[in-house]
């Protein structure tokens, strides 16, 4: 029996919408599933939001709703990106799933009888306003090397050291400001510095093509211990409050959500086979058996960002689990995708928003074929240029492939009645198109996609050459060479049949429609088909328009009016009462006449063109406010949630040019510094009045 595919995706965390990261992955791995099933393979795709995890937890206590909410609000969007871009998931789950505490319970228990599972206790910050314990990135303080401010927990951004956080000078806990406490908790480990497992690792980075040469290069200096991010015994475990799934016979403990993530696979996996659409998909195994099938592919795609987790963790827990689990039989890393040559940043309001290149009207598949077209199989960035992308679906795909059916048809359509023949034959033509798909199918397999676009698009000129070298508009104005005429459009239009088959993974909606439209086909494409001569076309109906510039001008300009740094709007004019130029006593009922109020920062975000704003959204208790701070020299957005400030909470609503600001924050600033936002004593809630 041939092999059946289990492919995946890197699982998004449900705290916000794709980006286009994530649709440059779902591309790339919708591409190969589509190149697999056009060879007649059967794969099932899967994909799920990662839901569990401290951000999404804090997200959705800032918002007041319940991280399930939280979560099904996100995966209610995620329809709309998907069949946007035509990326046909057989099926989405979640890690918040019946099925997902199951699995994860189950390959816990199987490592735990292993051996491989262990606990101790561990000392580690705890944030006694919040009540829970701190990850790194929630610890702030000053940098025990270069004395910056304002440093994370585990390194600092100005000297680049690293550090435990305990190293820190006058930590601060960054969702509350509280100082934090040492406080000793029991974690649970894997033993992955096992010699064991480290033999495993080794012996399965070992097999060419479980990942790409790098990939394994990078995950043995690990496994070696060579580099900074050393192999030690992983800590899976979480103390509550955590938003996850618990770990079994240990109350208060959960999964750290890097466990449970990679399981979310599977569980995505036996959800597909339960809903009975893994059978319609022609499945006819149960789902154990499926999984623990020697004939069974289990494929990845992820991000460069995330080969630790997928190369040494996920194997390891898959093998030593036992059957029916088995280690991945390939994990396919990709770079990351640049705007222009600049790294992309959600916050500043960059990049490409894949909702906006849909509300544009711009067409899927030039995205489609863009990044196919700058694919290889290494772990290159994918860069994104705008001249570049015009000039490649104007001249590729408009240009030389949907010219070809355009210019051919209209003849055969106009002066043979829609019929296709061969006066010179069909022999060589299937030749070259035989040879042609072989190319392409390999350039497919290895997921060399750039290659197999460039072999495609180089078969493309040469149709038209042929096709220009004939002429045949002086051929149609001569009834004696009317043989002529049919022979080179025929042979045009075979030769697009080919290059329709060889580009459907890529352009699936196009190559579907030529098939139905043009060639009249009444089922679904198969690569066999590009070998079989067309023997009558229909009409011509437009299959793809150019790009417009202007589109894509449309498409990179920021969200928000762009504002200059000089023309950035002022601060909020203060109150009369503490204007700078007050007069130098005012009375206790003027005082009084400013309602300042304890405010939680419940969202902070950066302002696209703004240099010197950042927008909050403060939590009165009651109500919430949108209030435009110019804070944001000294203060990274993320850092700020969950925090508590002071806030003029009756300062007259002010239209600025980023939206309405409704109300102001209290900062200190000085020749020494700032601005240094204030914070009440621990005890202080959301609301209260500050008087
Ligand atoms: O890095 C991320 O976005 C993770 N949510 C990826 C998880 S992949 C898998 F393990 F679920
Ligand atoms: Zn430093």
């Amino acid at each position: 029996m041939s092999e059946t595919f289990f492919v995946t995706t890197a699982l998004p965390y449900a705290n916000g919408p794709f980006h286009i990261g994530h649709i440059m992955e779902y591309i790339q791995a919708d591409i190969w599933v589509r190149f697999e099933r056009l060879q007649g393979r059967r794969v099932h795709f899967v994909g799920a939001d990662d839901a569990h995890g401290a951000p999404i937890m804090l997200k959705a206590e800032a918002e007041h709703v319940s991280p399930e909410a939280l979560v099904a609000r996100i995966a209610a969007g995620r329809g709309r990106y998907l069949e946007g871009f035509h990326i046909g998931f057989d099926h989405w789950h979640s890690t918040h799933s019946s099925e997902n505490t199951a699995l994860s319970q189950d390959i816990y228990r199987r490592l735990k009888a292993a051996g491989l599972i262990y606990s101790k206790p561990i000392e580690q910050f705890f944030d006694p306003v919040k009540g829970m314990f701190l990850a790194d990135r929630y610890i702030k303080g000053e940098c025990p090397k270069c004395h910056a401010k304002d440093q994370y927990g585990d390194a600092c951004e100005v000297c680049g050291s690293v550090y435990a956080p305990t190293e820190l000078i006058e930590p601060y806990s960054a969702l509350t400001g509280a100082q934090p406490v040492l406080r000793t908790s029991e974690h649970f480990f894997f033993r992955l510095s096992d010699p064991l497992c480290v033999e495993f690792l080794q012996e399965w980075l070992a097999v060419a093509g479980h990942v790409q040469p790098q990939v394994a290069n990078k995950a043995r200096e690990w496994l070696s211990g060579k580099a900074e991010q050393a192999l030690g015994d992983w800590d899976i475990s979480r103390d509550a409050p955590y938003f996850g799934i618990p770990i079994p016979d240990a109350p208060g403990k959960f999964f750290y959500v890097w466990l449970d993530a990679p399981i979310g696979y599977l569980a995505a996996l036996k959800s597909y086979f339960d809903s009975g659409k893994a059978r319609a998909n022609g499945e006819t195994r149960s789902f154990e058996a499926f999984l623990g099938a020697p004939d069974t592919r289990q494929v990845h795609f992820i991000g460069k960002d995330i080969i630790y987790f997928h190369t040494l963790f996920w194997p390891a827990m898959l093998h030593f689990a036992g059957a029916p689990y088995r280690a991945p039989d390939n994990v396919h890393v990709h770079g990351f995708i640049t705007v222009s040559g600049e790294k992309m940043s959600k916050s500043r309001g960059t990049g490409i928003s894949p909702l906006r290149y849909l509300e544009l009207g711009m067409n899927p598949e030039w995205l489609r074929y863009y990044i196919a077209a700058k694919l290889n199989a290494a772990v290159e960035d994918l860069d994104f240029n705008p001249a570049d992308f015009i000039a490649r679906i104007n001249s590729d795909l408009i240009g030389k492939y949907v010219n070809i059916a355009s210019r051919a048809a209209s003849f055969i359509t106009r002066h043979f009645a829609g019929v296709l023949e061969y006066p010179s034959g069909t022999e060589e033509l299937t030749l070259r198109a035989r040879e042609l798909l072989e190319q392409v199918r390999s350039s497919y397999a290895a997921r060399e996609f750039g290659r197999a676009m460039r072999e495609i698009m180089a078969f493309a000129d040469r149709l038209n050459q042929e096709f220009d070298a004939r002429q045949p508009w002086v051929l149609a104005k001569d009834p004696a060479r009317r043989e002529a005429l049919q022979d080179s459009c025929a042979r045009a239009l075979y030769g697009f049949k080919t290059l329709t088959c060889l580009l459907a993974p890529v352009l699936p909606a196009v190559a579907e429609r030529a098939a139905r439209e043009l060639f009249g086909l009444d089922r679904a494409l198969t690569f066999a088909d590009a070998l079989a001569p067309p023997r009558r076309v229909n009409p011509y109906q437009h299959l793809m328009t150019r790009v417009d510039p202007k589109q894509l001008d449309a498409l990179l300009e920021p969200q928000e009016k762009t504002v200059s740094e000089t023309s950035a709007p002022p601060a909020p004019t203060p109150p009369a009462a503490i204007a700078t130029d007050a007069p130098a006593t005012i009375s206790i009922d003027q005082f009084k006449q400013i309602d300042l109020r304890v405010a939680r920062i419940a969202a902070a975000e950066q302002v696209a063109g703004a240099d010197k704003l950042l927008r909050l959204t403060l939590d009165l208790g009651t109500e919430t406010r949108t209030v435009f701070a110019g804070i944001k020299s000294a203060y990274d957005p993320a850092a700020l949630v969950g925090r508590l400030t002071v806030m003029v909470a009756n300062l007259a609503p002010r239209k600025m040019k980023f939206g309405v600001s409704e109300g102001m924050v209290l900062a200190a600033s000085g020749p020494a510094g700032g601005p240094f936002l204030l914070t009440p004593d621990v005890g202080a809630a959301p609301g209260m009045r500050i008087s």
